[in-house]
């Protein structure tokens, strides 16, 4: 899996496929383990990202790393990456037909690593991974399972950085993902009983 994840990574850098290709100083494909449980999607690289190639490096990068500090995580154990690669102009909002051609490589990225938890961090995120019904507002901190993977749906940390009640709202919901991991949350009913079970808790007991 380590080597398709990076052919998917060195074909990103060398993508085209949307007009965010013409503006961008460098592409950010995501990083982390290849295999790791949890996964962050971020709506696109800011400035810094651009010029470092890496995502959640700027501001909101320091702040997402002292969220997961709070439930006992390193930057190191989760993948982070976003659903678009290239940083949009000025960042503005990425668009429709932009998330859309940037899609699969998210998609291929979530098969290859197969993390127990996604994580879409704001509303972009949500509804490229969840569905256009799902909003960071209505639906943060509310886990919902699509198959293997349990998606979790969180105000963006950029949103919430300068924003006190935000603040505490993210830092409650990284409490939930804590005890998603720990398998002690009140997942919802169809969350398949099998996947408890699976393989995949062995790794996580590290965190246990
Ligand atoms: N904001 C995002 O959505 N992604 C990043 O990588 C950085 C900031
Ligand atoms: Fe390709 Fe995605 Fe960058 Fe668009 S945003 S050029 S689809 S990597």
């Amino acid at each position: 899996m380590a080597t398709e994840l990076q052919l998917i990574h060195s074909e990103i850098i060398e993508c085209t496929k949307c007009e965010l290709h013409k503006s961008r100083t460098r592409t950010v494909p995501g990083e982390g383990p290849h295999d790791a449980r949890i996964m962050f999607v971020g709506e696109g690289p800011g400035q810094n990202e651009d010029e470092q190639g890496r995502p959640f490096v700027g501001a909101a990068g320091k702040f997402l790393t002292e969220l997961l500090e709070s439930i006992g995580l390193k930057r190191s154990d989760v993948f982070i990456t976003n659903i678009v690669k290239c940083r949009p102009p000025n960042n503005r909002a990425p668009r429709k037909s932009e998330v859309e051609a940037c899609n699969p490589y998210l998609q291929s990225q979530i098969r290859l690593i197969n993390p127990r938890i996604v994580c879409a961090l704001g509303t972009p995120a949500i509804t490229t991974l969840m569905g256009d019904e799902y909003s960071a507002s209505r639906f943060h901190g509310k886990p919902s399972t699509k198959g293997e993977v349990t998606f979790l749906p969180m105000y963006h940390p950029a949103a919430a950085l300068y924003d006190a009640s935000l603040k505490e709202t993210i830092f409650h919901d990284f409490q939930i993902l804590k005890q998603l991991f720990e398998n002690k949350a009140t997942l919802d009913p169809d969350i398949p009983k099998s996947a408890e079970s699976s393989g995949k808790k062995q790794t996580l007991e590290k965190w246990a």
